[in-house]
């Protein structure tokens, strides 16, 4: 063992808490070179395994450009490119109160959101935090915890003041559920299979807008379920209403999927409902599902194949898990795994806290990344916080380097996705913007520019026409304007279809 001072101290993380922490503070000249070295051999080891060369992503673009069309022209397909009945661009002069219930991986949000016009919106909102036990329980009891707390929010917002609901007023409500979802008119969704690790049993295969339904019902709640609607599609339609440059819209968050407008004569699959041919229909890529179970085009490794096989469900969502928040943590805690068994890392330490699987949240690694200082302090705060383990300097420089490897692997890779879209659609000459969300996005810093580096490194400089912008909140927004973009339809004599 290298001679090791011992320091102690504190470090401040952003959400404002201090940690005490307790180091091994060696000095580099300290550590026999022997494990200099290793940590940097290491280091090299997981560079050529984490790395994605410009010419390896332009093979995955052409993949899943060919998976997009397949997903496009035949039903049940591994991308299944899910019309999602939102017929064209949002006109900007929508209006009108409206709620909308979010189910998103983490939360359950509840939004009343007025729509005033020209881009403008007024938005009051709670959300409830779903414990995993929901995520398995029963589908039918996940829904009345929906309509549970739609009645609350709806109780608490009622009153004579203004931008509140009037008593027993009716009021039509965008329903963001984000799991894919085949539809067959806007207020239906099968439920294809449940992602971001939820397991809810006797869901899959049903209509959930359906099984929503009897839960407000039961309720007996003042509204009527418009829309159901995934997150990007609400992100997609947001983001125009503020943004008309917005071609395609983007969720990197617990999960990780796209939605873009789609030309109605392209989508053959539904070419027998003869819909009107200069129509445009949103669609809902799902494109987490890109490369499942062939495993084909990415580049996987050991820890991704690990994370595949103990999931709830092997096989499936293949991109999803190279990129999105909820896989990001626990592929470095996979790396940092195995150097312990191979008695590189944290000698004489009892490392049990972090062996256990997914204790490695993938906030960490942006924290990693955005340490400021020369020591490291938020690295050891990390450890020593949250898994009672002395860090060296040599070991903190390696985890922010492999934290680096697993962020910059998954913008890439998001970027090939983005290429696909826009090669598909010959967006590349004019140019487009992206709506993009999600906590990835929005908290892990250089995640946007390692996107557009990336679609620099598919289309040369041309890649720079395509840029990603912060979203404008699909989930409510997104879900208010569509379910007033259908309340107009149907007055117009044009529900359900065409
Ligand atoms: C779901 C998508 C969703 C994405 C982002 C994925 O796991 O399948 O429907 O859009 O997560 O929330």
């Amino acid at each position: 063992m290298p001679a090791s001072r011992r320091g102690s101290g504190s470090v401040i993380l952003p959400s404002g808490q201090t940690l005490a922490i307790h180091t091994r503070t060696h000095d580099e000249e300290d550590l026999p070179h022997a494990t200099k070295k290793t940590m940097a051999d290491h280091l090299r080891k997981y560079e050529s395994l984490f790395t994605l060369t410009p010419q390896r992503m332009r093979m995955i673009v052409e993949a899943f450009t060919e998976c997009l069309e397949l997903g496009l022209s035949k039903p049940n397909q591994i991308v299944p490119m899910i019309p999602t009945w939102v017929f064209g661009w949002p006109t900007g002069k929508e209006t009108g109160d409206y709620l909308a219930l979010d189910l998103g991986g983490t939360n359950l949000r509840v939004c009343l959101v007025t729509l005033q016009g020209e881009g403008k919106f007024e938005i009051t909102q709670t959300k409830y935090r779903l414990s995993e036990e929901q995520k398995q329980d029963d589908g039918q009891k996940l829904f009345d915890f929906c309509a549970e707390c739609l009645q609350t929010f709806i109780e608490s917002n009622t009153g004579d003041g203004p931008g509140q609901l009037r008593p027993n007023q009716l009021l039509p409500l965008g329903f963001t559920f984000s799991y894919p979802c085949t539809q067959e008119r806007i207020d239906h969704g099968e439920l294809i299979r449940w992602t971001k690790g939820f397991g809810a049993p006797n869901t899959e295969g049903r209509d959930v807008a359906d099984m929503f339904k009897k839960s407000l019902e039961k309720y007996q709640l003042p509204v009527e379920l418009t829309a159901l609607i995934n997150d990007t599609t609400g992100t997609l339609i947001a983001s125009h209403y503020v943004s008309p440059r917005t071609k395609i819209a983007v969720i990197f968050g617990t999960g990780c999927n796209a939605a873009y407008m789609e030309r109605v004569p392209d989508i053959p699959k539904i070419a027998h409902l003869g819909i009107a041919s200069d129509a445009e229909m949103a669609i809902n890529c799902e494109w987490g599902a890109f490369d499942s179970f062939e495993h084909e085009h990415l580049p996987r490794t050991k820890y991704d194949a690990i994370v595949d096989d103990t999931s709830n469900k092997p096989g499936e969502q293949a991109f999803e898990k190279l990129i999105s928040g909820r896989y990001l943590g626990e592929i470095f805690r996979l790396v940092i795994c195995e150097l312990i068994d191979e008695g590189v890392l944290f000698l004489g330490q009892n490392t049990y806290k972090v062996e256990k699987p997914y204790c490695f949240d993938t906030a960490f690694l942006s924290l990693m990344e955005s340490d400021p200082t020369d020591e490291l302090l938020m690295i050891i705060g990390i450890f020593t916080h949250f898994f009672a383990l002395e860090t060296t300097l040599a070991e903190r420089q390696f985890f922010r380097a492999l934290a680096k490897l697993v962020g910059r692997r998954a913008a890439r890779l998001s970027a090939c996705g983005i290429a696909a879209i826009v090669n598909k659609m010959g967006l590349l000459e004019d140019g487009c913007s992206v709506g993009a969300d999600g906590s990835l996005y929005n908290k892990y810093p250089s995640f946007a520019e390692r996107v557009h580096e990336g679609l620099v490194d598919i289309f040369g400089d041309r890649g720079r026409n395509v840029v990603t912008h912060h979203a404008e909140d699909g989930s409510g927004v997104g879900s208010a304007i569509i379910a007033a973009m259908t309340k107009a339809r149907r007055e117009a004599g044009l529900y359900p279809n065409v």
